[in-house]
């Protein structure tokens, strides 16, 4: 069996301050709201927390900017309610992992302040410059023309230092010079402060793009817009690792830590093995998103809601390949959705079965092997944005989406709206629905970002009080990987994929010393069926719709988003 680790055994959930609870009635989520809640949380089953960034910051995005590593955003409390927070977690026995963002700095953190002074700053290499090009008419542009992940250049003219820096999300965000080992060594010595304090581990944010190839030519350039989205001159860069090798053994190895990485631009699980691997000396997971957009939505600004459809062969494909390529080698996370991605209830569930199709879901992934991080909400089956106006979707990166698209001519408002409520970022960052009073119980002020009208009838509140409720069921099925006889299976057992060509129905079987449970997970609305012969029910763990009365897996019809967990002999 795998080593044991205690971050192996965890439950974690992640919060996005901002919008988890208001305590001071300013419309923004703070930190004694979170402590507020840390019973309810402790009572879900969540045995560590993911805390987005609290950092001090200007908030272009929400505090993925820093302007201070060392303090707090005053929207969100103080370094004593940070403290106090740890505090109340370690009581509990739980644990606090903190966002580390390592790829960039706010253009207002005092380095940047410093950098563009002069060429000679102590600072200046810090962050990353060039020269603009120069046309034949004397006119200067972008050193070359790669697009940024929030749409534009990935190049900002500073007038103050009369170069371009380099920044590969929003223009408030200039991009860090990691080959620099000044640079190197302040971050070092700014996560150990952290560790220091008591903080359990870090989310590493972006850390994909630690090391980029400069050698791009706009001749490498087939015609996109004007800016090429062209991820893999920034993205998993072999030097990057040394840069990670060199925190592990500086830092990371001397704590009883975790974390985890978080390496979009499409990190194959070879590559999350040379991050993660338990041999890579680096971190010790790694995020990546392919199995987040299994319904064909990511960037597909063009298809109609209709043709959003869910294609479960190939998410059975996505989760079977981490499932099985890291097993035994490292570790994985699971989660259905972070904070830029839309809600796992619209994305893959249905409203219409919002019971049945969230229980599902909570069955399918969380009987996997892996860390677990609920994402805030989505234990109430929390869905998409009900918005009908550009101004409310508050997100850099729609907002910039939303700009481009337009002076292109591309599509219409419309159809940006269209694409936003089913794929932008602001989905998963509305006020948690905490119970049905005005705000959702959220704040008693108008929230920084509108609620969704839902929050009526899918709240904490409601379903605390139902039995049935998909929250009752997160409960349950957090708890059976926490604890009681199944908890090694679950945790530490091997995944096999059953019936792969079913194009309904996932079935995947785990074991581990002669224990066997087998998942078996209905997609859709309309019925589908399994035939497994040689199997036989020893006990059904769960059923979506209460029914527990299965003897035989033999021609077994499935209703719309039906789930059985079944042990079998
Ligand atoms: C990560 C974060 C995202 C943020 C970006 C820049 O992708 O998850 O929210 O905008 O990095 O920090
Ligand atoms: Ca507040």
């Amino acid at each position: 069996m795998e080593n044991k680790k205690w971050w192996k055994e965890a439950i974690g959930y992640q919060i996005y301050p901002r919008s988890f609870l208001d305590t001071n009635n300013d419309g923004i989520g703070d930190i004694r709201g979170i402590i507020s809640k840390l019973d309810y949380l402790k009572d879900l089953g969540i045995t560590m927390i993911w805390l987005c960034p609290v950092y001090k910051s200007p908030m272009d995005d929400n505090g993925y900017d820093v302007s201070d590593f060392y303090d707090i955003a005053e929207d969100y409390g103080t370094l004593d309610d940070l403290l106090e927070l740890i505090d109340e977690l370690h009581k509990r026995d739980m644990r606090l992992i903190m966002d580390l963002v390592l790829n960039h700095t706010s253009d207002e953190h005092n380095w940047f302040l410093e950098a563009r002074k002069s060429k000679d700053n102590p600072y200046r290499d810090f962050y990353i410059w060039a020269d603009g090009k120069i046309d034949e008419n004397g006119e200067m542009s972008e050193p070359n023309n790669l697009a940024s992940f929030f749409s534009g250049s990935c190049w900002k003219y500073d007038e103050v230092a009369k170069q371009y820096y380099m920044k590969i999300f929003s223009d408030k965000m200039p991009d860090l010079n990691w080959s620099n080992p000044k640079l190197r060594e302040k971050m070092f010595e700014m996560a150990k402060w952290w560790l220091d304090k008591g903080v359990d581990g870090f989310r590493v944010d972006a850390v994909a793009h630690l090391s980029r190839d400069m050698s791009f030519q706009d001749s490498d350039m087939e015609h996109f817009e004007k800016y090429k989205p062209d991820w893999k001159f920034f993205s998993n860069r072999p030097e990057l690792h040394n840069y990670l090798k060199e925190f592990n053994e500086k830092v990371f190895s001397k704590y009883d830590c975790m974390t985890v990485g978080e390496a979009g631009g499409g990190a194959t699980p070879r590559q999350a093995l040379d991050y993660s691997g338990y041999d890579s000396h680096e971190l010790d997971m790694t995020f990546t998103f392919d199995h987040c957009w299994e319904n064909g939505a990511f960037g597909a600004d063009t298809k109609k809601d209709e043709e959003i459809i869910t294609n479960v062969i190939s998410l059975k494909d996505v989760i079977s390949k981490w499932q099985l390529g890291l097993y035994g080698k490292g570790w994985n996370p699971i989660y259905w959705l972070n904070h830029d991605h839309p809600r796992v209830a619209s994305q893959y569930g249905d409203i219409n079965y919002h019971k049945e199709s969230c229980k599902m879901l909570c069955n399918t992934l969380y009987m996997l092997w892996g860390t677990p991080f609920v994402y805030n909400g989505e234990e109430i089956g929390m869905t998409n944005v009900d918005y009908t106006r550009l101004d409310q979707f508050k997100d850099v990166s729609a907002q910039n989406y939303a700009k481009f698209t337009l002076e292109s001519g591309r599509l219409d408002l419309d159809q940006i709206l269209v694409h936003l409520r089913r794929s932008s970022r602001i989905n998963s960052r509305t006020p948690m629905q905490w119970n049905d009073q005005k705000f959702a119980g959220f704040s008693n002020v108008n929230p920084w970002v509108d609620n969704v009208g839902n929050y009526k009838v899918i709240n904490v509140e409601n379903q605390l009080k139902d039995k049935d409720s998909i929250l009752n069921h997160y409960k349950k099925i957090l708890h059976l990987r926490k604890e009681g006889e199944y908890k090694d299976l679950i945790i530490y057992g091997n995944y096999e994929l059953l019936d792969h060509d079913n194009d309904k129905i996932f079935t995947y079987k785990r074991e581990l010393n002669n224990q066997k449970i087998l998942v078996i997970s209905n997609f859709f609305k309309e019925e589908g069926k399994v035939d497994f012969k040689g199997f036989k029910v020893k006990k059904i763990i769960d059923n979506n719709y209460n029914d527990y009365s299965l003897n035989s897996l033999e021609n077994l019809t499935l209703r719309a988003f039906e789930s059985y967990i079944i042990e079998i002999e």
